[in-house]
This record gives C-alpha cells, sequence and structure tokens, in this order.
C-alpha cells in the first residue's frame, strides 16, 4: 500500500489504539523528559507516564502558569508526586542550553526517555530571538539541540528511548527545492511570499525536518549504543496546535478533526507507544504511526531524500555547534562521524509490525 492516501489516512484515524494498560510499563528508577507538557497531546502523555511510578518526571515547558497547572493536575490525577516544572523555550537557543545545563547538575546522572513533542503550527513569519524562523527553531533546530545536549545523560542510562513528534504532514513534501541551494537550513529560513500556504509548508518541512534528523541521528549512533530514536505521528488529533490558525484554513482543520479527529488522549498514547514499545531492532531510526512501525514518504526513502538527510544533519549540526560549544564534543565524542550502513541495510527493509 502507498504510505499515504486518503484513504489511508481515514482508515488510520478510525483505527482503535492500543489502550494505555497495553502500552503499561514500570518506569521506577527511570528519569522522563516531556517536553511541551502544559497541554495537549505532552499534557496526556505526560499524565500517562506519571501513572507508570516515574522516579522522576520533568514536564519541560515554556508557560509557567500552565506548567504548573499540568503539574498539580497530574499530581491529582495520576498520584504522582514526582512530577516537576522546568523551564525551557525552545525559541531561545540560550534556554535550551540553560536546560542542559541544569539536567547535568540536577538530572541525577542519566535521562532513561526523552519525549520532543513541543511544536508550532504557526500562520505567520515570525523570526525568534536568534533570528531563525520560529517553525523551523521550535519543531527542529532547538528540538536538535536539545537531543544533542542530552546524549551524554541519555548514554548513562541502560536502554534510553528519545520520540521525536513528528506529523504524516511530512508525506506532502515530495522533493525539497531548498535543496538546489548550497546551504537548505539558511534557505529555509527565508521568507518568500509570507503567504499562509508558505507557513503550511514551513510546518510541514519541519515535520520531515524531525523524520530526517531522527534517522541521521539513529544512523550515527555507534554500533552497541543503548540509545534508541524514533519519530512518531501522533493522528489528527484534538489539541491547541491551531490556535493561531483563523480563517478557511483554521474551520477546514476543525470541521475534520470534529469528523475524524482522535481525542487528546487517545493521540497521546501514540506517544507513549514511541517512548516504551518494541525493540531497538525494530525502532531504531523508524517513523511510528498507529503504535506501529510505519513507513516514511518514498521522498525520505529515496536515494535523492537520503542526500538530503545526509547534508540537513551536517549543517543543522554545524548551526548547532555554534550556539552551543558542547555540541562539537558531543557529536565526536559521542556518534560515529560516518553512518552505518548496517541501519541504512535496515531501512531499506520490509517494515515490520509490532
Ligand atoms: N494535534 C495534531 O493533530 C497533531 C498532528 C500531528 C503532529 N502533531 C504534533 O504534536 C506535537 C504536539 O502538538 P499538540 O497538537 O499537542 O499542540 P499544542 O496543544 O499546541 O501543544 C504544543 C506544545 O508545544 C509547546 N511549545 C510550543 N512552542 C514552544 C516553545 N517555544 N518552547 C517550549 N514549548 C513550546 C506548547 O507550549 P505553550 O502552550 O506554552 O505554547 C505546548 O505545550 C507537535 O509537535 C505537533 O506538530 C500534532
Amino acid at each position: 500500500m502507498a504510505p499515504f492516501s486518503l484513504s489511508k489516512f481515514i482508515s488510520d484515524q478510525m483505527t482503535v489504539l492500543p489502550s494505555v494498560d497495553e502500552l503499561k510499563a514500570d518506569l521506577s528508577g527511570k528519569t522522563v523528559i516531556v517536553v511541551g507538557a502544559n497541554t495537549g497531546l505532552g499534557l496526556e502523555a505526560a499524565r500517562h507516564f506519571a501513572s507508570m511510578n516515574p522516579e522522576r518526571l520533568i514536564l519541560a515547558c515554556r508557560t509557567p502558569m500552565t506548567a504548573y497547572a499540568a503539574v498539580d493536575d497530574i499530581k491529582k490525577t495520576a498520584g504522582c508526586q514526582t512530577v516537576e516544572f522546568w523551564p525551557i523555550d525552545l525559541t531561545s537557543f540560550a534556554s535550551v542550553s540553560a536546560f542542559a545545563t541544569r539536567f547535568e547538575k540536577e538530572g541525577g546522572g542519566k535521562l532513561d526517555i526523552l519525549v520532543e513533542n513541543a511544536g508550532i503550527a504557526s500562520h505567520n513569519y515570525n523570526r525568534t530571538r536568534d533570528g531563525v524562523e520560529a517553525t523551523l527553531q521550535t519543531n527542529h533546530l532547538a528540538s536538535a539541540l536539545l537531543a544533542l545536549l542530552l546524549l551524554p545523560s541519555l548514554s548513562k542510562a541502560t536502554n534510553a528511548r528519545i520520540t521525536i513528534v513528528s506529523c504524516d504532514a511530512h508525506y506532502a513534501i515530495s522533493r525539497l527545492p531548498e535543496a538546489d541551494s548550497p546551504k537548505i537550513i539558511e534557505k529555509l529560513n527565508e521568507k518568500n511570499t509570507g503567504s499562509r500556504g508558505e507557513m503550511s509548508t514551513k510546518y510541514r518541512i519541519s515535520k520531515l525536518l524531525n523524520v530526517f534528523f531522527t534517522r541521521a541521528l539513529a544512523e550515527h549512533l555507534p554500533a552497541g549504543s543503548s540509545i534508541t530514536v524514533d519519530s512518531v505521528n501522533p493522528g489528527l488529533c484534538h489539541s491547541e496546535l491551531t490556535r493561531s490558525s483563523s480563517g478557511f484554513f483554521y474551520y477546514f482543520v476543525e470541521f475534520m478533526k470534529l469528523i475524524l479527529g482522535r481525542s487528546t488522549e487517545a493521540g497521546s498514547r501514540t506517544l507513549v507507544h514511541a517512548a516504551l514499545a518494541g525493540h531497538q531492532e525494530s525502532m531504531q531510526g523508524r517513523y511510528l504511526n498507529n503504535c506501529r512501525v510505519g513507513e516514511e514518504s518514498d521522498f525520505v526513502l529515496s536515494s535523492e531524500g537520503r542526500t538530503v538527510q545526509e547534508r540537513v544533519w551536517k549543517e543543522t549540526v554545524e548551526l548547532l555547534e555554534e550556539k552551543d560549544e558542547r555540541v562539537r564534543g558531543i557529536v565526536e565524542g559521542l556518534l560515529s562521524a560516518v553512518f552505518s550502513d548496517t541501519l541504512a541495510l535496515c531501512f531499506s527493509c520490509d517494515f515490520d509490525f509490532l
């Protein structure tokens, strides 16, 4: 079956996902970070993790008022007292660095699960204080920086997992014209028409970058690494993601959510599955959909996509090395310079359902 079609989308949306009881794991002794956990899918995923007895559950959020409310809510509903709020704002590389520094000092030495869920779907072209288009920085660059800075702590856990929340919108990008330029990320940062269509495309591309980064990180992890990284599509879900939308697009998405949308809780189970289920052999670098290993877009799997993936990886790492001097040491010390052929072979195999 083609990886994406309208009929597949509808059938995916109607699929009954595994219950939390089926996904449950014992998280005692484990530290979990959920980024963007004050609302939406992140909040519901955090609530599920809270019900699994984590040693520490850190809600990494930018809005203190709703983050503290989320902590209280989770304590009451899941009976978990080990949940805490740590500030992070992905529109600031310095904030991501400060979060990582704090985790080095106060994180307890190891990190077991990192769920990179925070994201925006902005309908206006805005630059962050770092001078980067906000979608590109929030959804890809700052999330990548956080994953890289936390790699030393993740590598100290017996079986660590990084889950990056992507989207089936990545299928909509069948070619990346920005790859015709010498610097893809620089080109993606530019404002073109500033139209709504342009911003929707920027969102889809950011979600494609999530898939590329996941695969590239997986390929650069050395053989024998205890870290597994995957990306996940939660499906169309009720949440605040369209909060900045208006006009026809807003009403269209709201209508689609009304007839086909998953509840926020149901969507959050895909994140929990991605963070807990399966084994490294079946999950490493993979794109998950409907609580199963899915198939990435044809573009991602093409030889052109593969080249773009490696260029995006290189440019992302170079840019992040300028933002935080620890990145170079981490990449050189914990990752391989060349991607793993074994994994590349594994990517080209038939995808197996869990
Ligand atoms: N809902 C869907 O249908 C759907 C479908 C596919 C993929 N996704 C993906 O799912 C993820 C979660 O989205 P959602 O649907 O749950 O949307 P949401 O309800 O809007 O939640 C987004 C979360 O990201 C946080 N966030 C945004 N910008 C941030 C920043 N600069 N720094 C730190 N946190 C920031 C938000 O915090 P604030 O509240 O403080 O802004 C919020 O906690 C996103 O990556 C999205 O792309 C969603």
